[in-house]
């Protein structure tokens, strides 16, 4: 995918990542996925007192995508703190990343910001990932 589209989900996931509700770990995440039908869909990661309900942002933005009928993704994009390290996206979101793919190879981008980022092949993150 062309750098000018890596920059655009960037862009998309930070705006996310302004609602994101992370009064316990004060850490705010954005994420942004871009579905086959060419739509990208935001979102953010969601607190609660309960720390174990809490929903990551890849999720969230992966579970809004297919809530609105998408099933196949082509591309996430991730962003946390400008200063921090590169937020690599959790165990649980690589397997559900893995479920919607349209490739094993999909591009997932983690950003601090638009000139800060990297970008991964899925299958370099989660090798052997669960299929049945
Ligand atoms: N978090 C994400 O949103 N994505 C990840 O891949 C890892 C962690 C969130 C969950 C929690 O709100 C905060 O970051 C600290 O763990």
């Amino acid at each position: 995918m062309d750098i000018e589209l890596q920059k655009k989900m960037i862009e998309k996931a930070q705006a996310a990542r302004s609602h994101a509700y992370a009064p316990y770990s004060g850490y705010s995440v954005g994420a942004a996925v871009l579905a086959a039908s060419g739509e990208i869909y935001g979102g953010c990661n969601v607190e609660n007192a309960s720390y174990g309900l809490t929903i990551c942002a890849e999720r969230n933005a992966i579970f809004s995508a297919v809530a609105a009928g998408e099933r196949k993704l082509s591309a996430i994009a991730i962003i946390g703190p400008e200063d921090g390290e590169l937020p690599y996206p959790c165990g649980a979101c690589r397997q559900v990343m893995t479920e919607f793919a349209e490739d094993p190879g999909m591009p997932v981008i983690v950003a601090r910001s638009e000139d800060s980022f990297e970008v991964y092949r899925l299958e370099e993150l989660l090798p052997h990932s669960f299929q049945l």
